[in-house]
């Protein structure tokens, strides 16, 4: 029997039940990965309160590293045992094995752990997506980055700080200030939790010599949504890439307009890796990103499988910096 975590019913981590359900063999083109590190994400979160609606029961998860343990029909190019990981659906990667489709696989290389591939893989894409198809450094040097502390600010502050950007970080408490400093960023500031963003389009003017951010990163969403536009330099970029705080209002165009000919994005990583060639691509990109120092993943806690529910308390409690890492 196969342990697994699912959602019965949508609500608080309470609704995450730790339980045994059979796993068939692999079908057609599906490989069985046994798991020895999952990644948890923020997209968890958002499935399990129901944000973003999937059909219940289901097992949450898009991302883990493990072995290959059996393979279906006709797939090649894999090997039994083989290291490998993967970043997307069907979720179900809350669970000791799974089968996944085999062409979504990525192979892991030997110089990455299972837990570092699990801190990494969704992670790094997304920073991957946002460093190579959103960043653009004639848009202007400054970049505000928020929730620069969290499993993918981490990693997006540092890779653009070695692009060049230069990064003002916005984090909740001094000590992720002191993590995100260290990552390379030129700026941090810190607006607590429970505070309001009034102050920071001042505070990023003031650091940027009056410019302003050419692009904004934001995952915060709801509480941030206005202090981003106003941050912005004339023809600056924000881009929406997640609502931790709850969703973006719709975007009035004249608005940008008024403001100073401003860009909306909303990207996803999903379509950045659509395909088979494109995952393999921005993977190897990545790999070799974190071979030359330019992310690095952190690790802030690891816990059991069955304590999933603990792990999505303490990720909505912004109390985490870098990745959560579930142990089966
Ligand atoms: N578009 C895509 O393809 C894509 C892919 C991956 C992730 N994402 C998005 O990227 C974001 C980061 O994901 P992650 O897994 O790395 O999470 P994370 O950044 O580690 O955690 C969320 C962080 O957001 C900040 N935050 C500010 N206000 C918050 C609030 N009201 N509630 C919760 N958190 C708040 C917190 O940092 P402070 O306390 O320092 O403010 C918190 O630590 C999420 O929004 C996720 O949906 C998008």
């Amino acid at each position: 029997m196969n342990h697994q975590i699912q959602i019965q019913a949508t609500g608080g981590p309470e609704v995450l039940a730790w339980v045994e359900a059979p796993l068939p063999d692999p079908g057609p083109g599906e490989a069985r990965i046994r798991h020895r590190a999952i990644g948890v994400n923020y997209i968890d979160v958002y499935h399990r309160s129901g944000a973003y609606p999937v059909p219940l029961p289901a097992v949450p998860g898009f991302e883990a590293a493990g072995v290959v343990e059996a393979l279906g029909a006709g797939v090649t190019g894999l090997r039994m045992g083989q290291r490998v990981g993967y970043v997307d659906g069907p979720t179900g990667a809350y669970a000791e094995a799974r089968n996944h489709p085999a062409d979504r696989l990525i192979p892991l290389p030997d110089s990455l752990s299972d837990e570092d591939a699990a801190a990494l893989l969704f992670k790094g894409l997304t920073a991957h997506m946002l460093v190579r198809r959103v960043w653009r450094a004639d848009r202007g040097p400054w970049a505000l980055v928020h929730a620069a502390a969290g499993g993918v600010g981490l990693l997006l502050t540092r890779w653009l700080a070695r692009e060049g950007a230069k990064v003002i970080g916005v984090v909740s408490d001094p000590e992720k200030a002191s993590m995100v400093a260290a990552e390379g960023a030129q700026a941090t500031v810190v607006v607590p939790r429970g505070g309001a963003y009034d102050g920071l389009a001042a505070e990023v003017r003031h650091l940027s010599d009056g410019v302003g951010a050419g692009t904004v990163f934001d995952s915060v969403g709801q509480d941030t949504f206005t202090a981003s536009l106003a941050s912005l330099a004339p023809f600056g970029l924000l881009a929406s890439y997640g609502r931790s705080s709850g969703p973006v209002p719709p975007v009035d165009a004249a608005d940008l307009g008024r403001r100073g000919s401003l860009a909306f994005q909303r990207p996803s990583i999903f379509h950045h890796i659509a395909s088979p060639a494109d995952l393999r691509a921005a993977a190897a990109d990545l790999f070799q990103a974190h071979a030359d120092g330019k992310v690095r993943p952190h690790v802030h806690d690891r816990l059991p499988l069955r304590e999933a529910g603990r792990a999505h308390a303490l990720l909505e409690s912004r109390a985490t910096r870098g990745a959560l890492i579930l142990v089966p």
